[in-house]
């Protein structure tokens, strides 16, 4: 059978999408791997205009798309993603999706999970529980998702100090750029050996 030319990258981003960004601007001339879409929730999310600015299609959806119907998963279909990477996306992915890739859907989340992980736990709401907590350092965990917030198999957590005197925002662009440094990386490799797995079976 052909193998198809690339793998492809789905990208679900609710908010700026400076993560996104990141990747659009590491696979954009990929030999092997493009970042075929990018889906929000979102109207206003910036991330949209980036997907815009690189020429990759958007698609916009809303609850009821996202949890009583097909039609997000139909639409991905279409792009046939190898991986699914959640960058800065803060709702629950839904059965229907999580049967239809199963280990194909990755979320990078900025603190060091299993603690300050869960529901409402998210950008600002995360490190500023951090540093309220006088944590001597944050990071980030990069994982497979599964139907609970922030509790599916782990792939890399890296971690950085919190400093005396840290605001959230400090924290927070330290922790951001982390994200930026791996997240392009471990997407990266999982489709690497994705690519070589699929050319022993
Ligand atoms: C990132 O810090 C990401 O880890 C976080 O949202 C931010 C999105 O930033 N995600 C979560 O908190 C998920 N629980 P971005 O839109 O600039 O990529």
């Amino acid at each position: 059978m052909k193998r198809p030319d690339k793998k492809n990258i789905v990208i679900f981003a609710s908010g700026s999408g400076s993560n996104a960004q990141r990747l659009l601007e590491h696979f954009e001339h990929h030999p092997s791997i493009r970042v075929a879409a990018l889906f929000s929730n979102n109207p206003k999310a910036y991330a949209l205009e980036r997907a815009e600015t690189y020429r990759v299609p958007a698609f916009l959806f809303n609850r009821e798309d996202f949890y009583h119907s097909d039609k997000v998963l139909e639409q991905l279909r279409q792009f046939e993603p190898d991986l699914i990477v959640l960058a800065g996306f803060l709702w629950l992915v839904p059965q229907n999706l999580l049967r239809a890739f199963p280990n194909r859907i990755i979320n990078i989340h900025p603190a060091l999970l299993p603690q300050y992980g869960g529901k409402g736990m998210h950008g600002r709401h995360v490190h500023a529980a951090v540093v309220q907590a006088g944590e001597p350092e944050s990071g980030i965990t990069i994982h497979y998702i599964n139907e609970e917030y922030d509790k599916g198999t782990f792939i890399l957590q890296e971690r950085c100090p919190v400093l005396p005197g840290d605001t959230p925002e400090a924290l927070a662009a330290r922790v951001l750029q982390l994200e930026h440094r791996h997240l392009p990386l471990v997407v990266e490799q999982l489709l690497t050996e994705q690519d070589q797995q699929e050319k022993k079976d």
